[in-house]
């Protein structure tokens, strides 16, 4: 099964730059509690703005304590410890091979990987960022209501370390 993790502000912003347009501790530890020792799904630009070296030059990094499947077009790209995959249909290819029915597979990102599979998903996680972010470059795509079920919402006002209110909602695919 394709879960997809993210978090959106008030109009779909995901990211700039290659990067969040926040800092909120409360959604990563969300987002590490809901994906450890599952299969996290990334395209390469996520995958690269995970880390970065000390002149600020992103370098990537794979998620410890989770199986990393990176998604890119460049044939030559490897990285060990993480399976690359080239296609959609290769990735679904390798998951109904790995993958239990039940199992969960998280995509995490970003603007384009979640267009690719936000009609195959099942189940949304979605952090609701309480903010509006106008210099946001990268989006997620519309949420259709008619197709979605919210059957989970939990809140967590704004705080010294978390500058915005959040919402924690899970989605279950109707049709
Ligand atoms: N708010 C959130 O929860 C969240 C989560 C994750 C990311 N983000 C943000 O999203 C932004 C990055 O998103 P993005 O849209 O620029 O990039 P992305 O979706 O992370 O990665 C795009 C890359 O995926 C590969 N790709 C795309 N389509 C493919 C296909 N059909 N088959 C194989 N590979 C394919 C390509 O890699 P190659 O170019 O190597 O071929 C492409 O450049 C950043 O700002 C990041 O911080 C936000």
């Amino acid at each position: 099964m394709i879960s997809i993790i993210v978090a959106i502000g008030k109009n779909n912003e995901l990211g700039k730059k290659n990067d969040l347009l926040w800092n909120l501790p409360t959604d990563m530890k969300h987002f590490r509690e809901t994906t450890r020792g599952r299969t996290v799904i990334m395209g390469q630009k996520t995958f690269e703005s995970l880390a970065k070296d000390k002149d600020g030059k992103q370098v990537g990094k794979l998620l410890p304590n989770r199986r990393n499947i990176i998604l890119t077009q460049d044939l030559s790209f490897k990285k060990e410890g993480a399976e690359v995959v080239y296609s959609i249909d290769e990735l679904m290819d390798l998951l109904e091979k790995t993958s239990g029915k039940d199992e969960e597979n998280f995509i995490i990102g970003g603007g384009m990987i979640y267009k690719l599979f936000i009609d195959k998903a099942d189940k949304l996680y979605i952090t609701h960022v309480n903010g509006e972010f106008p210099d946001a470059e990268v989006f997620f795509p519309a949420i259709d209501k008619t197709k979605w079920q919210k059957i989970k919402s939990e809140k967590h006002p704004k705080d010294e370390s978390n500058k915005y209110d959040q919402e924690f909602a899970e989605y279950l695919r109707k049709i």
